[in-house]
């Protein structure tokens, strides 16, 4: 059967490697541009959700921003900013999508969610916190969604070879970080995508409500 993705934030990065996977899969990838469907926009989400034709059987939540700033300096326009397109926005779009899911007995949702929701770093109290948001309401969403084969799990990456990463590290930064990992790389986002993929195929049956660290090691340490 030919199932429907819906990928936010698939023009780059973990998101493109993402959409890549799954038409590599027979997947139809819907993955609309931020002029189609900006996260910071409540409006935006609905009228681009009511514009669909075809049902969702698997919601991506991938799209995230992180504008550092040390507490003391949080400018709130941009951590609002930040809260809409990193938790609200995954939380409206399962709003929308998961009680058609669970009208068809089918859904998989993959929330994309980030190391720094279980570890941390100074200046990322706004990212760690939207992102440790997500966890608990993946597992929420797990509970109440279970019973009707629609199953919800977060991915949470460590540093990935992205923009986002270089935005917020220079180069011997991210030289002194592939040291220190036990893996001593980072990761392509093309590692990413295959778990994120795995998480919303067919082949996960069971796996519901769980948050997977995706770091190289970099917890443990
Ligand atoms: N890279 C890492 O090391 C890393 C580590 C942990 C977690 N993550 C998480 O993984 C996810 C993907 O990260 P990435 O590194 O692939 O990010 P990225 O390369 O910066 O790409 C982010 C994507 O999100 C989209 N986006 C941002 N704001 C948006 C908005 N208001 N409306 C619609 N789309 C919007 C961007 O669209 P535009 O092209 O229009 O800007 C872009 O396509 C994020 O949730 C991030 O927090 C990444």
């Amino acid at each position: 059967m030919s199932r429907t993705a819906l990928i936010t934030g698939a023009g780059r990065g973990i998101g493109k490697a993402c959409s890549q996977k799954f038409a590599d899969y027979g997947y139809s990838v819907i993955i609309p541009s931020r002029n189609e469907m900006d996260l910071n926009s409540r409006e935006s989400i609905i009228n681009y959700i009511s514009s669909l034709d075809c049902d969702i059987d698997v919601l991506v939540n991938n799209a995230g921003i992180n504008p550092l700033a040390n507490i003391g300096s949080i400018d709130f326009d941009s951590a609002g900013e930040l809260m809409n397109v990193n938790f609200w926005a995954p939380v409206f779009l399962t709003e929308l999508l998961a009680p058609r899911m669970k009208n068809r007995g089918y859904g998989r949702i993959v929330n994309i969610s980030s190391i720094w929701s279980g570890v941390t770093k100074a200046g990322r109290s706004m990212y760690a916190s939207s992102k440790a948001a997500i966890n608990a309401f993946t597992r929420n969403a797990a509970v109440e969604f279970g019973p009707y084969n629609v199953l919800v799990n977060a991915v949470a990456p460590g540093y990935i070879n992205t923009e986002l990463t270089k935005q917020n590290n220079t180069p011997e930064q991210i030289e002194n970080i592939k040291k220190n990992l036990p893996v001593n790389r980072l990761a392509e986002p093309e590692e990413i995508a295959e778990l994120i993929f795995f998480l919303a195929s067919e082949k996960n049956t069971f796996v519901t409500g769980q948050t997977i660290f995706a770091d190289g090691g970099y917890s443990l340490l």
